[in-house]
């Protein structure tokens, strides 16, 4: 290890919490540092891991608006599903927080009051889109109009998706809020600026220092360095979020009212909030101060590509600026992992979800296969096929066979001990040899951050252990010279426990059976693998098989899964209907109940939307015998213009009743699809003819 430290505090990157997890956020940012931090604590080293849930930020308030719920619903459903699936694939957090948690909201405040204390931030007013009918800022995303370079009419206030075309709000011809359809109009509004020009000398100097990461990060910052640091926005107009600081606010004289901190100003403070609930937790609340502000720290942050910017210049230049904290030691950036070829998408259905992968396979599968593909140097690919070569070939016939057939041999043979070494020929002791240097050598790549190699290492000394032991053919020596046989279960024993611990940081779930095979009682450390780990004459457990091959039918299952979810996925909307189910049958009913309700065809003649109300049209409906006028809570579905002249089913005896000022005489029917939207039912029945 590289120069001296006291402790290491390790993060990965806390997910959004408006989804499931995939193969994908696993690969880049939470196996590689659960194996690095396995490896520490082996070492005996004082580390805390530290992760949990981003639930800030425009896509979570963009699902809450889609199911109609509030926001803390959407976070609570993916903060659980998360938590669980990482339990479950064994990483090994000390603590997962998530941002929504009282800690975080006092941190991050805090934390923006302190910047704001020190001058750090300069204040801008400039114009931005606002949405008069929903009363709310627009971001980007929330934008959507004809893309003014190829027609499309679905382009996104910064992209047009059809062709690629980057864009501002403000060029979209007919601009329109996907909250409401409405028109936005400019208006100023005032936010909080990092003005990070002042400081790239700093952070230059800083990241001078660290010529040692690894290439994809630091040549990404370098150009962020050539074009220069230009101010950045750390707050934002939202309803969800950590609230800006009424103080602060006031003290700047703006109104604080429906401003938030932005939601990469917050997140990255979500490691130290967490580390402070991890304290809290053990009783010890200022212990979190030494973990982020005391220099005997190594600050290492796991994440993948995408966030290399937010981890290496503006939060440590968050971090700078406030002055208590250490900075990070290494950004240990991963690329994508793609799959099957083509990349991550999980609006295309494109994606592995870790949950579903651990309904389907043992989690020390996917963290093998995960491991042998990491993307640590530049975009790998997961594949299906790659992963049943991976469990057949290398976890069942290479690792467990080789811990099979010693253990099988021991007991057959050895009467289920450990049998003595004696008078062990040249390729006994060579191979016993090769162990010595496998802690250090294993140890090397894991502290350099390759973990390909580390896998590939350690199972170096299973493949050499296959071989040694068809080499000695211990099941003609058992015969023929038994101290042979006896020195080839021996030394495959030895192997057999050095991997153990090798493989443990990887492979949590197989090591701890394997050891308990062997009735390791207490866990080695690392350093404890070089010398033999065990005696001789020692009782050794049952075998039992450790891993399953799997048969082409599960990966042919897994594939057509991957088929069925793209399909599903809707192309223009880039929807998936996946998520929700059909809603539950109502309760029976006879047919008279059935027949009191008098539906009857009836044709739109006029159609507009409800002044101050986000959700009201008003139709004018022809039933044929007279005119009624209709209230339908659907605004944020249908639109006024496509109403107009189509025919319906109307609910034509339902009690007139009062909405927002106007009188409605009945019901317009919709159906509803898996997404909550909804369109209106057609009839090609004349107006005021009966549907029954
Ligand atoms: N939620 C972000 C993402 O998935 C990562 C946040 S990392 C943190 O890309 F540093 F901001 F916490
Ligand atoms: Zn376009």
């Amino acid at each position: 290890m590289g120069k001296s430290f006291q402790r290491t505090l390790v993060t990965a990157a806390l997910p959004y919490a408006n989804g499931p997890i995939h193969l994908g956020h696993v690969a880049g940012a939470h196996l590689p540092p659960d194996i690095y931090c396995r490896w520490l604590r082996l070492c005996g080293e004082d580390v805390a891991f530290i992760c949990g849930s981003d639930e800030h930020g425009v896509p979570i308030t963009l699902a809450a608006r889609k199911e109609g719920v509030e926001p803390q619903v959407i976070v609570d459903r993916y903060h659980a599903m998360i938590v669980d699936a990482f339990e479950r694939l064994g990483v090994s957090f000390d603590w997962y927080g998530r941002t929504s948690s009282q800690t975080h909201h006092e941190t991050s405040s805090e934390f923006f009051r302190h910047l704001a204390a020190k001058d750090a931030f300069t204040l801008r007013t400039e114009q931005q889109l606002w949405d008069p009918e929903a009363e709310t800022f627009l971001a980007d995303r929330y934008v959507r109009g004809t893309c003014p370079k190829c027609g499309h009419e679905e382009a996104y206030g910064d992209q047009c998706e059809t062709c690629g075309t980057a864009l501002s709000p403000s060029e979209l011809v007919n601009p329109r809020s996907v909250i409401t359809s409405a028109t936005p109009q400019l208006r100023d509004t005032t936010h909080w600026y990092l003005p990070l020009g002042r400081q790239q000398q700093e952070l230059e100097q800083w990241i001078g220092g660290h010529g040692d990461w690894k290439p994809n990060v630091l040549g990404q910052i370098k150009s962020w360095f050539v074009d220069g640091l230009g101010d950045r926005a750390m707050t934002r107009d939202l309803p969800w979020g950590v609230r800006v600081p009424e103080d602060v606010a006031e003290a700047a004289g703006v109104d604080a009212a429906g401003k938030v901190l932005y939601v990469w100003f917050d997140a990255p403070i979500g490691y130290i909030s967490a580390t402070r609930e991890w304290a809290d937790s053990k009783g010890e609340p200022e212990l979190w101060r030494r973990y982020w502000q005391d220099d005997g720290t190594r600050l290492i942050h796991f994440i993948g590509k995408d966030n290399i910017v937010f981890h290496c210049i503006i939060f440590p230049a968050m971090l700078q600026r406030h002055g208590d904290y250490i900075l990070p030691d290494n950004v240990p950036a991963n690329e994508f992992l793609n799959l099957e070829g083509n990349k991550l998408s999980t609006s295309r259905g494109w994606a592995v979800w870790l949950h579903e992968a651990l309904d389907a396979f043992p989690a020390d599968y996917l963290r093998y296969s995960l491991c042998a593909t990491l993307p640590e140097t530049r975009d790998s690919d997961f594949s299906w096929k790659d992963f049943q070569g991976h469990i057949n070939n290398e976890l069942a016939d290479t690792l467990g066979n080789l811990v099979n057939r010693t253990l099988t041999f021991a007991h057959r043979y050895c009467d289920g001990r450990v049998p003595e070494l004696t008078e062990p020929s040249d390729l006994d002791r060579a191979t016993l040899a090769t162990i010595g240097d496998r802690p250090a050598v294993v140890g090397e790549c894991i502290d350099t951050f390759r973990f390909r190699d580390a896998l590939h290492e350690a199972m170096g000394l299973a493949r050499a252990g296959n071989k040694y032991f068809n080499d000695t053919e211990p099941w003609k020596t058992r015969k023929s010279d038994f101290g042979a046989c006896a020195n080839t279960v021996h030394v495959s024993l030895q192997l057999v426990g050095a991997l153990s611990v090798l493989l443990e940081p990887i492979l949590p779930f197989s090591c701890e059976r394997i050891r308990n095979m062997l009735r390791l009682g207490t866990m080695p450390s690392w350093n404890d693998v070089a010398e033999p780990l065990l005696t001789p004459g020692a009782e050794l457990g049952e075998p039992e098989i450790l891993f399953t091959k799997i048969d082409d039918d599960a990966i042919e299952a897994q594939l057509e899964k991957l088929r069925e979810e793209e399909a599903k996925v809707d192309p223009v909307t880039n929807d998936s209907a996946s998520e929700t189910a059909y809603p539950p049958l109502g309760e029976t009913i006879d047919f008279d109940t059935f027949l009191k309700t008098d539906l009857r065809a009836g044709t739109i003649l006029s159609c507009e939307p409800v002044q101050k109300s986000k959700r009201l049209l008003r139709s004018q409906v022809d039933l044929g015998f007279e005119q009624r006028q209709i209230l339908s809570g659907v605004a944020e579905h249908c639109s006024p213009e496509h109403m107009v002249g189509k025919t319906v089913v109307v609910v034509a005896n339902l009690a007139p009743r009062e909405i927002m000022g106007f009188e409605s005489q009945g019901m317009l029917l919709f159906a509803e699809d898996r997404n909550g939207r909804l369109s209106p039912v057609e009839t090609s029945g004349e107006p005021g003819a009966a549907v029954r």
